[in-house]
């Protein structure tokens, strides 16, 4: 009973762990849905394996076990041909049945590929340790949240600026590895409005656990009016403080950060494009999005992303801190 309730406490603090939004277990799209198909086989599979050699392991253990007063020695056995072949052609065949489907749909997958062209385009480039994306054909650059419409495949280019990253979104699709120098590609879709956690699946650096983003399905319609405020954003400052803020921030962030939409659209490409940063619901794609989060990533990233490129800004001056802040989120 003891052991039981160890189970049961293990288990329930793995559910409190587990987001609710990251299973595989759970597809909210085509490729995901795919997926887990091939998963549920090959788990079929290896339990039908496990209860098969298991039980024929125990009927040995009971059938052939020494008994009291026989000190005889059992019968030697020298290989036997017919049992070997039975060993080797039995794994061959499991193997078929999962390779056969396996390979079925990583070509249905390939062949069901928007072309390029005719589908949303989005360019997702990986960098340490941030996410950027670009969507070409509507003129649209972010950063950690990548909005989709629903029930439309989206077709992701995928590179990386400096070592290998991978991208995955359990509940939509994944992963595929971004590799500099190359792009890959593939698809996804969303069949209901959601936020999808994405994951960096691939060790990538010090912060590679924290390279977080987020797949953020929205009703076609939602989506047109998402592209229509991207494409005309409110970026200018509205007043003292914000422009107060704007100038601290030409002075200190634009020689890696550019703004689409403003007359800082064209600096510094290192950085995330901070583009409608003040709608964003992360702060550097892991921080709750409010004022001290914000201060603390100026101040510290380094603390809170290890191995960052972002250097501190705590030599700012509380005022210019403050106006800094205030022009941040005043990016819409
Ligand atoms: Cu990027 Cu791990």
């Amino acid at each position: 009973a003891r052991f039981l309730t160890l189970i049961a406490l293990v288990a329930l603090v793995m559910a409190g762990c587990e987001e609710p939004t990251m299973s595989v277990l759970d597809p909210k799209g085509t490729v995901a849905e795919k997926q887990l198909g091939l998963i549920q086989l090959s788990v079929y599979i290896m339990t039908l394996v496990c209860v098969v050699v298991i039980g024929i392991f125990v009927y040995v253990l009971i059938r052939f076990r020494a008994k009291p007063g026989d000190n005889s020695i059992p019968e030697q056995v020298e290989g036997n041909t017919k049992l070997e072949i039975l060993w080797t052609v039995i794994p061959i065949i499991l193997l078929a049945i999962f390779a056969v489907p396996t390979v079925q749909k990583t070509f249905s997958l390939a062949e069901e590929a928007p072309e390029n062209g005719d589908a949303l385009r989005v360019k997702v480039t990986a960098h340490q340790y941030w996410w950027e994306f670009e969507y070409p054909d509507l003129d649209i650059t972010t950063a950690q949240e990548m909005v989709i419409p629903t029930g439309e495949r989206v077709y992701l280019e995928l590179e990386s600026k400096d070592v290998v990253h991978s991208f995955w979104v359990p509940k939509l699709a994944g992963k595929q590895d971004l590799i500099p120098g190359r792009t890959n590609t593939m698809w996804l879709d969303a069949h209901e409005p959601g936020v999808y956690k994405g994951r960096c699946a691939e060790l990538c650096g010090a912060s590679h656990a924290l390279m977080n983003f987020e797949v953020i399905a929205q009703e076609p319609q939602e989506f047109e009016q998402w592209v229509e405020e991207r494409q005309n954003p409110s970026s200018e400052p509205q007043n003292a403080q914000e422009a107060a803020g704007k100038e601290v921030f030409t002075q200190n962030c634009m020689s890696c950060h550019a703004i689409d939409g403003t007359d800082l659209k064209t600096s510094g490409d290192q950085g995330p494009n901070l583009a409608g940063f003040g709608n964003r619901e992360k702060i550097a794609g892991l921080l709750e999005f409010n004022d001290e989060n914000l201060e603390e990533w100026l101040k510290h990233p380094e603390e809170i992303k290890p191995g960052t490129y972002m250097p501190s800004f705590d030599y700012l001056s509380d005022e210019d801190m403050d106006n800094l802040k205030e022009y941040l989120k005043s990016l819409q």
